[in-house]
């Protein structure tokens, strides 16, 4: 079997010019919803992630066009009689359920499974089913086969979610956005990725209100026309940065920074001696000295601490004499870096939801293992702070969120190469 893997020499500062790419977040549900569009949706700046190959897979597969060119992605929706999304791509990644809405307007009926994702917990998908049951869809669910049909369109409704999905918000914006009528949602989501996925939509047409706020009102409206979009730039590639930044020292000049999103994370960093000056759209990131910290903090549903920046803050403090001390709120397994963590010479600790770190002895080499995409870009931001070599295992994880991880810290000065290999 050939099996690829990082191999880290770390310990080196880090200097040079980096720039955020798209949001995968916002691009996943954009890339979905493009096929509820008449005519052709073109987004832009789309990096090469196996979740957007994944993506444009199943819009090919129900015989659809998603064609590259130049990073842009163009999609259009064309009729076809394949009435299924195949098991092997809904097991690809969490976002295939984000099909279910926009197919079920287009086909009236559709058949898919349970989507797969990273294993950061129980990841249920009832709060999807039951908003667009409300809406009008007939769902059954047997074992891991979702058969759904919807008769007679989607229908507005007033529904307030169990709790701030960001993927069920996403749903339901979509069905909401070509329903007959006028859809309240209650308890929204408020991240930055639903506000641009409703921006996308109403560029498109749809009249979409409160997004970014827990209640949105959607007025229905009965078709979608083909747009030319660029979503926002990735809050969760600009931590890792900023991570790296703060746990390697140097110093680094981050083009199209998400400023707007980074204050909570931005302001635990600065206490461990990270200085950071915006300007433009873009942020200076330097780091000569570490100062001792002991962080605590939590991760929740925004604007709370990100639960997808948790771990990308472990890395960030591993060379910190301080401690850490982080609550997840919102997965129950996302600590799974926290073994490999120990090998780095980090004092670790998980109870339940909470998870405790300190430094505790000097680094080695090491053989490390990555079991999720946000743990797996905290191995990279950690092996590449220590003194060291280390060989970093599972990053097809790592390549569902960043493209080329290697090559982003190749132009910072690390030394970090990827090798394909047969095991
Ligand atoms: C999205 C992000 C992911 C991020 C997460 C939380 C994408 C592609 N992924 O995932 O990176 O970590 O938001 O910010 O955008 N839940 C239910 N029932 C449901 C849906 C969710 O119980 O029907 C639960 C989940 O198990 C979890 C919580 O709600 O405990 C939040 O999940 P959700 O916000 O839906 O996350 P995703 O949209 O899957």
């Amino acid at each position: 079997m050939f099996v690829d893997k990082l191999i880290i020499n770390g310990g080196k500062k880090l200097h040079g010019v980096v720039s955020v790419p798209v949001a995968k977040n916002a691009l996943l549900p954009i890339i979905a919803s493009s096929l509820m569009l008449n005519g052709e949706t073109s987004i832009n700046n789309c990096p090469m992630l196996s979740d957007i190959y994944a993506s444009a897979d199943i819009i090919r597969d129900i015989g659809s066009t998603a064609v590259f060119e130049d990073r842009k992605l163009s999609i259009f929706y064309a009729d076809s009689d394949v009435y299924e999304i195949s098991e092997e791509l809904c097991v690809k990644m969490r976002s295939a359920i984000l099909y279910l809405a926009p197919l079920l307007y287009r086909k009236q009926k559709i058949n898919m499974y349970m989507p797969g994702g990273c294993k950061i917990g129980s990841r249920p998908i009832d709060i999807h089913i039951d908003g667009l049951r409300k809406m009008g869809a007939i769902i059954e669910i047997n074992g891991n086969k979702i058969s759904a049909q919807l008769p007679d369109g989607f229908k507005g409704c007033r529904y307030k979610l169990r709790l701030p999905s960001v993927g069920a918000t996403q749903t339901l914006i979509m069905a909401a956005s070509i329903a007959d009528g006028i859809t309240i949602l209650k308890n929204c989501a408020r991240e930055p990725e639903i506000v641009d996925l409703a921006r996308f939509l109403n560029s498109a047409g749809a009249k979409i209100m409160g997004a970014g706020k827990n209640e949105i009102i959607i007025q229905g409206v009965s078709s979608l026309e083909g747009v030319d979009y660029t979503p926002i730039a990735d809050r969760i590639f600009a931590s890792t940065i900023l991570s790296a930044v703060n746990a390697c020292k140097g110093y680094v000049l981050i083009k199209n920074y998400p400023m707007e999103y980074m204050y909570l994370f931005e302001n635990m960093l600065k206490k461990t001696g990270l200085k950071i000056v915006h300007f433009n759209n873009s942020a200076i990131v330097f780091k000569c000295n570490e100062r001792k910290a002991n962080i605590e903090t939590h991760t929740g549903y925004y604007p709370s601490f990100s639960t997808d920046m948790g771990p990308l803050l472990s890395s960030a403090m591993v060379n910190n004499k301080g401690s850490l001390r982080l609550y997840e709120s919102v997965f129950e397994n996302r600590f799974s870096y926290f073994s490999q963590f120990k090998k780095l010479g980090l004092y670790c600790k998980v109870n339940n939801r909470e998870y405790f770190q300190k430094l505790a002895k000097s680094s080695h080499n090491e053989v490390l293992y990555a079991e999720d995409l946000r743990a797996g870009a905290a191995l990279v931001v950690a092996a590449l702070a220590k003194n060291g070599k280390f060989d970093i295992y599972g990053i097809n994880y790592i390549d569902r969120g960043y493209e080329n991880i290697e090559n982003v810290f190749v132009k910072l000065g690390a030394d970090i190469r990827r090798i394909s290999g047969e095991e």
